[in-house]
């Protein structure tokens, strides 16, 4: 994918050797496009460095699959939202990245643009007021333009990660789920135009700030239920690919439980709610994807809990494998569908199998929409 970089040269500029390294580790190509109005900045020889590629000054777009504009100053926000302000000649999905300083009007409305939500401050050092959105935001922006809309309109809810089932102020019960899996799968629905929310346990990976996707924190597996259904009627879709813990303990101690005298320490437990099978009996219910995570017999053990928890697409992930399951950037997940059809993906990023697991999902929707 080419992507033209259009930049006024101003103080924001800073910024740019992150989001240029971003796009580019995606294997996208970056072209800097400097504006007639361009400050010094960074300079057209740096940028073209960090881009590899040569830059274009004078306003005029190289063809490219997708324009940024980033940093976006008030300046240049103010021309770009004026009623004539469509910019120079610009065609395709432009991504709009604004730096706080620069207000925003509801005029901002334009086929194929889009508005990046603001970041991070940029600079430190009691240096405030500038914000820009991070690279991954606006990587996913730019992914977005390009992406099938086969989502928009459609609600979608993902849960994601381990649950901590606390059994004392500092110990707690849980697993190795990092909310990779159930991120990619958020994102990719996302960008496929859904409005989606992502309930998830403690992560160990950052969410993006995106519009149209809200993230609720919860820590249990009772907590990771509450949000659930407070939110399962509005939704279209629900994925469930969070690693609820089975058990919790019987009793949380308000106090730090004491090791006492060397002896052992017997722990009771007692069994969690289970979130896909409370979804599976609602006589109204979202379409609904499962998760299971298996050790061994992968396809008798999937079957079983399609069937059981009631779910429509039930992918199963074999966790021993090498490269699959917890905690690594890809799965090889097998698809249990109701029609009873089982599908084989390869190994894959979790990315790419977040994509195809919706591919079956908008296949089946016209449909599941109309089911009771
Ligand atoms: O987060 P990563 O590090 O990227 O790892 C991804 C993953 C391995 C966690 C993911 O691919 C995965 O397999 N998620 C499901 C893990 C799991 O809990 O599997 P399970 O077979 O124990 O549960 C089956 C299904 O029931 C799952 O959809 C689960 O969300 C759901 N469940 C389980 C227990 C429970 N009390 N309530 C539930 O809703």
């Amino acid at each position: 994918m080419r992507i033209a970089l259009v930049s006024d040269g101003g103080i924001g500029c800073g910024a740019l050797p992150a989001l240029i390294a971003a796009l580019r580790r995606r294997g996208w190509s970056v072209i800097p496009v400097l504006l007639p109005v361009s400050a010094p900045g960074l300079g057209a020889a740096l940028l073209s460095d960090l881009c590899g590629s040569a830059a274009v000054s004078g306003g005029a777009l190289p063809a490219v699959d997708v324009t940024v504009v980033a940093p976006c100053e008030a300046s240049l926000l103010a021309a770009l939202q004026a009623p004539s302000g469509s910019g120079p000649g610009w065609r395709g999905p432009v991504v709009v990245v604004p730096i706080a300083a620069a207000p925003v009007t509801t005029a901002f409305q334009r086929a194929g643009w889009r508005l990046a939500p603001p970041g991070e401050p940029l600079l430190g050092g009691g240096v405030t007021g500038l914000l820009m959105a991070s690279p991954e935001v606006v990587c996913q922006m730019v992914a977005a333009c390009v992406a099938p809309q086969d989502l928009a309109g459609t609600r979608v809810l993902v849960t994601a990660g381990p649950t901590c089932e606390d059994l004392d102020p500092v110990r707690f019960l849980s697993n190795r789920s990092s909310g990779l899996m159930g991120l990619a799968l958020a994102l990719a629905a996302w960008r496929r135009g859904g409005r989606v929310t992502l309930v998830h346990g403690p992560l160990q990976v950052d969410i993006p700030r995106l519009p149209e996707l809200q993230a609720v924190p919860v820590r249990s597996a009772r907590e990771m239920q509450a949000a659930v259904l407070a939110n399962a009627d509005a939704q279209h879709v629900a994925i469930l690919c969070a690693a609820v813990a089975d058990f919790m303990p019987a009793h949380c101690a308000e106090r730090k439980i004491k090791k006492g005298d060397g002896a052992g320490y017997a722990l009771e437990l007692v069994r969690t709610p289970d979130i896909l099978a409370t979804l599976g009996a609602l006589p109204r219910r979202p379409f609904l994807v499962g998760f299971a995570a298996e050790t061994h017999d992968l396809h008798a053990h999937a079957l079983e809990k399609r069937q059981r928890k009631n779910c429509d697409l039930l992918c199963a992930n074999d966790v021993t494998e090498p490269g699959s399951g917890f905690g690594v950037a890809t799965n090889r997940i097998t698809l249990f569908a109701r029609d009873g059809s089982v599908t084989a993906l390869p190994l894959l990023s979790k990315a790419d199998a977040a994509e195809r697991v919706l591919d079956r999902v908008v296949a089946a929707l016209p449909v599941a929409r109309l089911s009771p």
